[in-house]
C-alpha cells in the first residue's frame, strides 16, 4: 500500500540479472474507481473518479544500449523486450509491452528524442487487471514516469501532471482503445480523501472532499472485460456512435445557425460557441436525429454521403443492429450523465449522501438502457447491493463486466459485505466466498518513491 510502500519492498523482488545497476528509480501508480460519469470523458463532459490504494509499483534503471527490457512479478506476463527507436511498432493485441510502448512513443514525440535510451523496467502490482479499475492506464502512466526519469526530465518542471495526463490519454490510443482522459488524469491528480472532478478540453480538475460517514465499496462481478480483447469493439462502438451523432447534429445546426459551425464532440454543444441549454440539446437532438433507431442507409441519406463513407468516417466495422443505430439514446445518456456528475459534485459539497446515491442508481439505469454497457451480472450485483444497505450502486468503468461501486453507510459495511457475499458470490455465482470486494480507500496520486 502506498502509505507503507518503500523502495526496499520493490527491491527485494527485483530479478538480479536485470538490475545490476546502482542507479535504480522507483514509482507507484494507483488505479481508480469512477464514482459517476461514465463514457462522458471522450465526449467532452465531466467525470468524478477517486484514486485507490491498489497500485502498480515499479523499479527502473537505465541501460547502456537502446533496448527496453520488461519484467513482471506476475507470471501471466512474460518478460519482453523491444528496441527504443524512431518507429516502434505495436506487438500483437493483448501483449503487455504495448502499454509500455504507448508511454515511450508519446514521450519520444513530445520531447523530440533523438538518442533513444534503453532501460529495464520491473513491475509488481496490487491492482487487479481487466476489472474496470484502470490497470491499463496505470501501466501506461508507470511507463511514462519511469521513462521521464531516464530522459532526465522532471515531472512538474518539464511537463505538468495535467499535460502528462493529456499526452498519455492520447498515447494510449496506440493499444487500440479510443478512451477519453479520465483515467490518466485522476491517476496523476487524485488525492487521498477526495473525489477528483475532471472537465475536459481543456483538462481541469477540482478536488472535492468525500463523505465521512459513508464509504464506497467495490465489488468485482468476476466477469472480465478485457478492453484490448473481445470488448475492444464494444468499447469503441461508444465513441464511434457519439461522434457520428455529432456529425448529424452539426449538419442540422449548420442549417439552423451558421454554416461554419463545428461540433467535434457532444460537449461542444454545451460549452462551445453555442452554449445550448440541456433542453435545447434534447430538442435539437430530436430534430437532427428523427427516429430512435436509424439504419446505416438513413444515416447516409441524412448526411448526404454514401453508407461506405459513414463507415469509413465513423462507424468502422461496427455491426449494424437489426433495429438500427440507437443514436438518440446514446446522446440521452451522455448529457443526462453530465448533469448527474454536476449534481453529484453538489451533493458531495452539501454532504448529501442520499442524493448522491440516487444519482448513482440513475446512472446505472442510463448506462444499462441508453448506453447498453451493462450485463446481467452487473445489474444483479447492483440490485443486491441496494437491498443490503447501499444507498446507491452502479457499474464503474467501461462496462461489459468488471466492478460495481456502492455507497454504503459506515455503520452498515459488515452487513453489506456479508449479504453481498451470500447473495451474489455464493448464491448467484456459486462461488465459495466473495472475490474482489473491498472498501475503496483513497490515496495520493502517482509518485516517485525513495
Ligand atoms: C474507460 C476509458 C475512460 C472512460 C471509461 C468509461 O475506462 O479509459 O476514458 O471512457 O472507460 O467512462
Amino acid at each position: 500500500m502506498s502509505d507503507t510502500l518503500t523502495s526496499t519492498m520493490i527491491k527485494n523482488k527485483l530479478p538480479g540479472h536485470f538490475f545490476n545497476s546502482e542507479n535504480i528509480g522507483f514509482c507507484r501508480v494507483p488505479g481508480r474507481v469512477n464514482l459517476i460519469g461514465e463514457h462522458t470523458d471522450y465526449n467532452g463532459f465531466s467525470v468524478l473518479p477517486v484514486t485507490i490504494k491498489k497500485e502498480v509499483q515499479c523499479a527502473f534503471s537505465r541501460r547502456d544500449d537502446n533496448e527496453i527490457h520488461l519484467f513482471n512479478e506476475d507470471p501471466r506476463f512474460q518478460p519482453l523486450s523491444f528496441l527504443n527507436q524512431p518507429e516502434i511498432l505495436p506487438s500483437p493485441t493483448g501483449s503487455w509491452d504495448n502499454y509500455i510502448k504507448a508511454g515511450v512513443i508519446a514521450l519520444n514525440k513530445k520531447f523530440k528524442v533523438r538518442t533513444f535510451p534503453g532501460f529495464n523496467l520491473f513491475i509488481k502490482s496490487t491492482l487487479p487487471i481487466a476489472t474496470g479499475l484502470s490497470s491499463s492506464s496505470a501501466l501506461v502512466i508507470t511507463a511514462s514516469l519511469a521513462y521521464l526519469k531516464i530522459l532526465g526530465k522532471e515531472l512538474g518542471r518539464d511537463i505538468s501532471r495535467l499535460e502528462l495526463a493529456e499526452l498519455m490519454a492520447e498515447g494510449e490510443h496506440f493499444v487500440g482503445t479510443k478512451g477519453g482522459g479520465m483515467d490518466q488524469t485522476v491517476i496523476l491528480n487524485g488525492e487521498e480523501g477526495h473525489a477528483c472532478k475532471i472537465d475536459f478540453f481543456p483538462i481541469r480538475t477540482a478536488l472535492i472532499p468525500l463523505f465521512e460517514d459513508y464509504v464506497f465499496i467495490v465489488c468485482d462481478s468476476t466477469i472480465r472485460a478485457q478492453k484490448t480483447g473481445a470488448c475492444l469493439h464494444r468499447y469503441n462502438a461508444g465513441p464511434r456512435m457519439c461522434f457520428l451523432a455529432c456529425a448529424l447534429l452539426e449538419k442540422h445546426l449548420r442549417n439552423e445557425f451558421d454554416n461554419d459551425l463545428h461540433i467535434k464532440r457532444l460537449g461542444d454543444l454545451w460549452s462551445g460557441d453555442l452554449c445550448l441549454t440541456f433542453n435545447e440539446i434534447l430538442d435539437f437532438t430530436e430534430q437532427a436525429i428523427p427516429k430512435e433507431y436509424l439504419s446505416l442507409k438513413e444515416i447516409a441519406y441524412l448526411l448526404d454521403i454514401t453508407p461506405q463513407d459513414v463507415r469509413k468516417l465513423w462507424l468502422g466495422e461496427i455491426e449494424e443492429p437489426e433495429k438500427g443505430f440507437p443514436l438518440r439514446a446514446r446522446i440521452q445518456h451522455v448529457i443526462t450523465e453530465h448533469k448527474r456528475v454536476e449534481l453529484s459534485r453538489d451533493a458531495l459539497l452539501a454532504n448529501d449522501a442520499y442524493t448522491f446515491g440516487r444519482l448513482m442508481n440513475e446512472s446505472h439505469s442510463s448506462c444499462a438502457d441508453n448506453y447498453e454497457i451493462s450485463i446481467p451480472e452487473l445489474d444483479i450485483l447492483t440490485q443486491i447491493a441496494r437491498k443490503y444497505g447501499a444507498i446507491g450502486s452502479r457499474l464503474t468503468g467501461a462496462g461489459f463486466g468488471g466492478c460495481t461501486v456502492s455507497l454504503v453507510p459506515r455503520a452498515k459495511v459488515d452487513y453489506f459485505m456479508e449479504n453481498v457475499e451470500k447473495q451474489y458470490y455464493q448464491k448467484y455465482l456459486g462461488l465459495p466466498s466473495a472475490q474482489g470486494m473491498f472498501i475503496a480507500e483513497t490515496c495520493p496520486s502517482a509518485s516517485y518513491i525513495n
